[in-house]
């Protein structure tokens, strides 16, 4: 999490392996510049990018300035501003797969440290495809520097593992070549504001704890919608599906925040046994109750805004007769003092009608109406909603008098939103999570058991899921998926919240 007022990481290298990849362009590069816009960034700072592709370091600048350009959330001052953080990049040219090439990290480390005349912290980002990830992590294990579990940390991007066997066994071989303390795998929803400020809206007021239990809270609804289909990531999304590809991680991470217990303080550890705590709790599935608890979905052929829009299976990369879902809901309990018997519904999509995240909070009805019956008529029960994007607010709606003579009760909302409330532009995620790998803070990383119970809790539902046919395409592009995911809230009375 952000750290106090202006505490800025000390001398930093960070290597990102995938340098001229697109993560680095979209993502990590816009994020580091910002970073130094709002001086978080050392003076003894340097970041190197790793490739096969020929770059000379001017040229790697070049090409990442173009990611800045396109993707940062500034860029009206660039002219005075690239020129001096782009001083800090460097590339070199390397196979990640030659064992003896990492020579040239150590010799780059020394050379700096020589400069810097100090130790510096040294961040190996792994911005690759996943099949590189064991190559490369047993590679950087072999160097010495390695050994030095508090100035020398790994960050592993999703997806991590393809199931629970392949999660564990990416485990043990990070765990067998760095302590856990170093290894920081990234779940990038962890880093947005609005995520984080659930535990503030939870925890630092007194006014929602009383009531966040099994006693008022009727469900929950997590949804993170996308308009968009596949955009050229059919290679990677074929092998993985909306279950893997957002539940596993993102989604359950959000009900981790909702459903956690009060940390009794911030440190990494102790917020992650929490959130390791809801995971457990969450009630195992059984196989045959997989089709009553989840849908899944694959979107067809259509029209959206006009436009003819492919079906999932005529993407690029996509199998023609794919099984794989690219849309997902799920009804999960957490069975403890707090939650037991509370619905907590998951979903998502692409290709759906909008790009939202929301989480809402349904509370059970007032328990007495004495209200004449013509006065309730647009009588809705209390609900809190979380906007995690693009809108971040939170909204709880209650009860009002219309003002009047005759009697009538209307839902009318109460808004906190963050662009009202404050001048500040929010940081993008990957800003919080760099800086939080830079000054060695894990909280907002996922624990090798965190992952693994994540795991756990999908399990049956892929196995089901694997064994069983199913009737592909079942939902139209632009549409809020299969009707089987009306049905799975409608069954117990409740509807989609989004809809
Ligand atoms: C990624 C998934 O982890 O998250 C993508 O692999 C998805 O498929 C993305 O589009 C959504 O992230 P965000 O921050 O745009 O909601």
């Amino acid at each position: 999490m952000i750290p106090a007022t202006n505490q800025r990481p000390s001398a930093t290298i960070l290597f990102i392996f995938g340098g001229s990849g697109d993560l680095n362009l979209r993502k990590l590069t816009p994020a580091l510049y910002n970073l130094s816009l709002d001086n978080y960034l050392s003076d003894q700072f340097a970041v190197v990018g790793l490739g096969r592709s020929e770059y000379t370091d001017e040229s790697f600048r070049e090409r990442l300035l173009e990611g800045v350009q396109s993707f940062s959330r500034r860029k009206d001052d660039l002219e005075n501003t690239w020129t001096p953080f782009s001083k800090a990049i460097s590339y070199l040219q390397m196979d990640a797969g030659d064992a003896t090439a990492y020579s040239k990290l150590t010799d780059f480390v020394a050379k700096k440290e020589g400069e810097w005349g100090g130790q510096a912290n040294v961040v190996f980002y792994l911005a690759v495809a996943p099949q590189l990830v064991p190559g490369i992590a047993t590679n950087l294990g072999k160097l010495e520097l390695c050994c030095d579990k508090s100035h020398v940390r790994i960050v592993v991007e999703k997806p991590f593992g393809h199931d629970l066997k392949t999660a564990q066994e990416l485990n043990t071989l990070l765990g067998g070549l760095f302590a856990e303390e170093q290894i920081y795998r990234i779940d990038h929803y962890l880093g947005k504001e609005t995520v984080q400020n659930i535990l503030a809206l939870r925890f630092a007021n007194s006014l929602f704890e009383p009531i966040w239990n099994r006693r008022y809270v009727e469900y929950v609804q997590i949804t993170a919608s996308e308009t968009v289909g596949l955009e050229g990531r059919g290679g990677y999304y074929e092998g993985s599906g909306a279950l893997r590809d957002m539940i596993q991680n993102h989604l359950l991470q959000m009900l981790c925040m909702v459903a956690t217990e009060a940390p009794i303080s911030f440190d990494a550890n102790e917020v992650r046994n929490k959130k390791v705590d809801v995971l457990n709790a969450i009630r195992r599935i059984k196989p045959e109750q997989v089709k009553d608890v989840a849908v899944r979905g694959q979107y067809g052929p259509g029209e959206k805004d006009g436009k003819t829009i492919p079906g999932y299976r005529e993407e690029e990369g996509v199998k023609p007769d794919s099984k794989t879902e690219t849309f997902a809901a799920v009804k999960l309990f957490v069975d403890n003092w707090r939650w037991e018997d509370v619905p907590f519904y998951l979903r998502t999509g692409k290709s759906l009608p909008a790009k939202a995240t929301v989480i809402n909070i349904q509370f059970k009805p007032a328990p007495n109406y004495a209200f004449p019956d013509e006065a309730t008529e647009n009588w809705s029960s209390n609900q809190l909603t979380i906007g995690i994007q693009p809108a971040m607010d939170i909204r709880l709606r209650f009860q009002a008098k219309r003002p009047g003579q005759t009697l009538a009760i209307d839902p009318v909302e109460m808004v906190f939103s963050y662009k009202d409330a404050y001048e500040e532009q929010e940081p993008e995620a990957y800003e919080t999570l760099l800086l939080d790998v830079m000054t060695g803070d894990a909280t907002l990383f996922m624990r090798a058991d965190q992952v693994e119970a994540a795991w756990k809790v999908v399990t049956p539902i892929l196995d089901a899921w694997e064994s069983e046919p199913v009737d592909f395409p079942n939902y139209a592009p632009g549409s809020w998926g299969p009707d089987a995911a009306q049905q799975l809230v409608e069954k117990d009375g409740f509807q989609w919240m989004m809809k």
